[in-house]
C-alpha cells in the first residue's frame, strides 16, 4: 500500500521526479505541533538546540541524553512527521557500542533516522548503523561539530582542493548508505556539481538553491533570533519583533489593569 505521508522512500523519490525537499528545525512540542499541522516535509532535531534553546555558542554540549529529550518532545507534538536527530559531538566516535547506545536512545525517543557529521574515519560504523536498521543522513560543507578545526564558522569548500575533498566525502557517504546529505555553508556551483554527482539527495544550508531540498534553523526563519543573520538566512516572519510587541502589551495592560477582564476570570460558585 503506498503511503502518501512524506517518509524515507520520499527523499529517493523527490529527487527522482524533481521535486524540492523542504526540512525544519525543531526542539519542542509547541513548535512540533505547528510544523506538524504545515506542509513542511520534514524535521531535523539538530545539535543546534545547544545554541538556539540551551544558549551555548556551538553545538559541542548536546549530548545523546540532550538529543533524545528533545526529540521525544517533538514526536509528541508531531507524531506524523519524519523526523531526523543529529547523533552530537562524538557520540559516533567513542567505539561501536557506545555509538549504537546513543542511536538506540534517540531512536526510542522517537525518530526516524539520524544525521551524522563528516565521514572520514567513520566509513565502518556509519555503514553499521545503516546494516543495523537505521536510516543515515550525512552531512558535509562547515560541520558545526568541527567548529575548532575550521577556526569558526566559515564557508568550506572554496578551494578547488577542497570542493573536491567534499565530493569525495559525499560519494564515500553515498557508498556507506546514507538515504541523503546536507551540505551547509559551501559556494553554489560545488553543492550544485555535488548535487548532479550524488545518487541522493542534498540538502542545502547556506548552499545555493542547486540543492534537492532545503534545511533552516526555525527561530531563524521566523526571525526570532536577530543577534546575528548569516547571509543564507531569511526571515519570512518579524518573529522577535511580534514577541516584543506582545510582551509590551502585556505589560502595559496588567499595569493599567485591563487585563485580565470578567470574561477571562472566573466566578464562584452562587449558594
Ligand atoms: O543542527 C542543525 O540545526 C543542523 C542544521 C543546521 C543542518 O545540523
Amino acid at each position: 500500500m503506498k503511503s502518501d505521508r512524506f517518509n524515507l522512500l520520499s527523499f529517493a523519490e523527490f529527487k527522482r521526479s524533481g521535486k524540492k525537499i523542504s526540512m525544519v528545525t525543531c526542539y519542542d512540542s509547541t513548535f512540533a505541533k505547528i510544523v506538524e499541522a504545515s506542509p513542511i516535509d520534514c524535521i531535523l532535531v539538530g545539535d543546534s538546540v545547544a545554541m538556539t534553546v540551551h544558549g551555548y555558542s556551538d553545538t559541542l554540549n548536546a549530548t545523546p541524553e540532550m538529543m533524545a529529550l528533545h526529540v521525544a518532545a517533538v514526536r509528541r507534538g508531531a507524531p506524523r512527521k519524519f523526523v531526523v536527530a543529529d547523533l552530537p559531538f562524538l557520540a559516533h566516535r567513542g567505539g561501536r557500542s557506545r555509538t549504537m547506545n546513543a542511536v538506540a536512545k534517540i531512536m526510542r525517543a522517537g525518530a526516524n533516522a539520524v544525521k551524522i557529521e563528516g565521514v572520514d574515519g567513520a566509513e565502518d560504523i556509519i555503514a553499521h548503523i545503516v546494516q543495523s536498521g537505521v536510516p543515515v543522513m550525512g552531512h558535509l560543507g562547515l560541520t558545526p561539530q568541527s567548529v575548532n578545526v575550521f577556526g569558526g564558522f566559515k564557508v568550506q569548500g572554496k578551494t578547488t582542493s577542497q570542493a573536491e575533498m567534499i565530493k569525495a566525502q559525499a560519494l564515500k557517504l553515498e557508498k556507506c548508505g546514507v538515504f541523503s546529505i546536507v551540505l551547509e555553508c559551501v559556494p553554489s556551483e560545488v553543492a550544485s556539481a555535488i548535487t548532479s554527482a550524488s545518487g541522493v539527495p542534498t540538502i542545502g544550508i547556506g548552499a545555493g538553491s542547486d540543492c534537492d531540498g532545503q534545511v533552516l534553523v526555525i527561530q531563524d526563519l521566523l526571525g526570532l533570533t536577530t543577534d546575528f543573520k548569516p547571509k543564507f538566512v531569511r526571515h519570512f516572519a518579524n518573529g522577535a519583533s511580534d514577541v516584543a510587541t506582545a510582551l509590551q502589551k502585556y505589560d502595559n495592560e496588567t499595569k493599567v489593569g485591563s487585563f485580565p477582564t470578567l470574561a477571562e476570570s472566573f466566578g464562584s460558585d452562587k449558594a
